[in-house]
């Protein structure tokens, strides 16, 4: 049996070590750090649409010299019907070093390395409603580059929390990184169903999620994973749930807003916020590209 390669699947599967390690290799990264060489291959293999994590995962790959094959799935033995292990020892045999994966279905990830077959290193790129380690990541980089202190803060998570991925592998993080305060808010079909989470205060309201926080963090309605007949008006939700410059007084002054992308305007988050002074939705997508090096860095240290 060949050994193991590492493999990046959710925010447990990393210690404490390479939880801090990501998080300033990325910040140094972006500081200007000389990045690594890696005589590598990559093949990005997305059953799901991406515009960020795909093309971020592409340029992290292109500047640390390697090579990158995006699979093209309408394309390939996949559209006649070849299973997802199959596709990915075949990609192994052919000597692809690493696959970037993402996902519609929870737990495929775990269930190709479980296998037992030969696979390359899995990074996971975002998995159903569980799991999007990179992107929980690149959140943290994004404020500490800004200098903000992580365990010092309170930060309020607000929207589609149920099916977001992001939030999931946010709430993982943040209680590792010892964030004073992690809040949760949401329409109640859309909060998890398993409350209360512990360690996290839950909120009724927005404006009380927001009150005296450093960090508001915005999630995408998540409509396809929703089905139509769940599916919120979005005027209505806006009013209710949607991100406005009124309520950024409430938070702590110099607070910072953050949305994974991509935005439904007008919906979850207000124009003239997602566009403001606060807005840090620009720097997470720039941030993403260096915690994308340091996890490629990562995975073939
Ligand atoms: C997220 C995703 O696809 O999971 N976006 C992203 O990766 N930048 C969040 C979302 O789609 O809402």
């Amino acid at each position: 049996m060949p050994d193991q390669p590492r493999h990046l699947l959710d925010i447990d599967c990393l210690d404490d070590s390479d939880l801090h390690g990501l998080i300033d290799r990325a910040c140094a990264l972006a500081g200007g750090a000389q990045p690594q060489v890696l005589d590598r291959t990559v093949t990005n293999l997305f059953f799901e649409p991406s515009t960020r994590t795909r093309i971020s995962f592409e340029l992290a790959a292109s500047r640390l010299g390697m090579r990158v094959i995006n699979m093209e799935l309408d394309r390939s033995s996949t559209a006649k019907g070849e299973g997802l292990e199959d596709t990915v020892a075949t990609l192994a045999a052919m000597g692809v070093d690493c696959i970037v994966f993402r996902h519609a279905d929870n737990g495929r990830c775990r269930g190709l390395v479980d296998a037992g077959k030969i696979v390359p290193a899995l990074i996971n790129a975002g998995e159903g409603t569980t799991a999007h380690p990179s992107q929980a990541l690149l959140d943290a980089a994004t404020l500490r580059s800004r200098g903000m202190e992580l365990s010092g803060l309170r930060l309020a998570i607000i929207g589609d929390v149920r099916h977001s991925r992001v939030a999931a592998s946010g709430l993982a993080l943040w209680s590792r990184l010892g964030v004073e305060e992690v809040r949760l808010a949401g329409p109640e079909g859309m909060m998890p169903e398993d409350l209360p989470l512990a360690g996290v205060r839950h909120c009724r309201n927005l404006e009380e999620a927001v009150a005296d926080v450093d960090v508001i963090m915005m999630l995408r309605v998540q409509r396809e994973r929703i089905d139509r007949a769940g599916w919120p008006d979005p005027e209505h939700y806006h009013r209710q749930w949607g991100l406005q410059s009124a309520h950024l007084e409430h938070a702590r002054p110099g607070c910072v807003v953050m949305h994974p992308g991509p935005i439904n305007r007008g919906m979850e988050i207000a124009a003239e916020v997602a566009d403001g002074e606060h807005s840090l939705i620009l720097e997470q997508v720039r941030m993403g590209v260096f915690m994308r090096m340091a996890i490629f860095e990562w995975v073939f240290a």
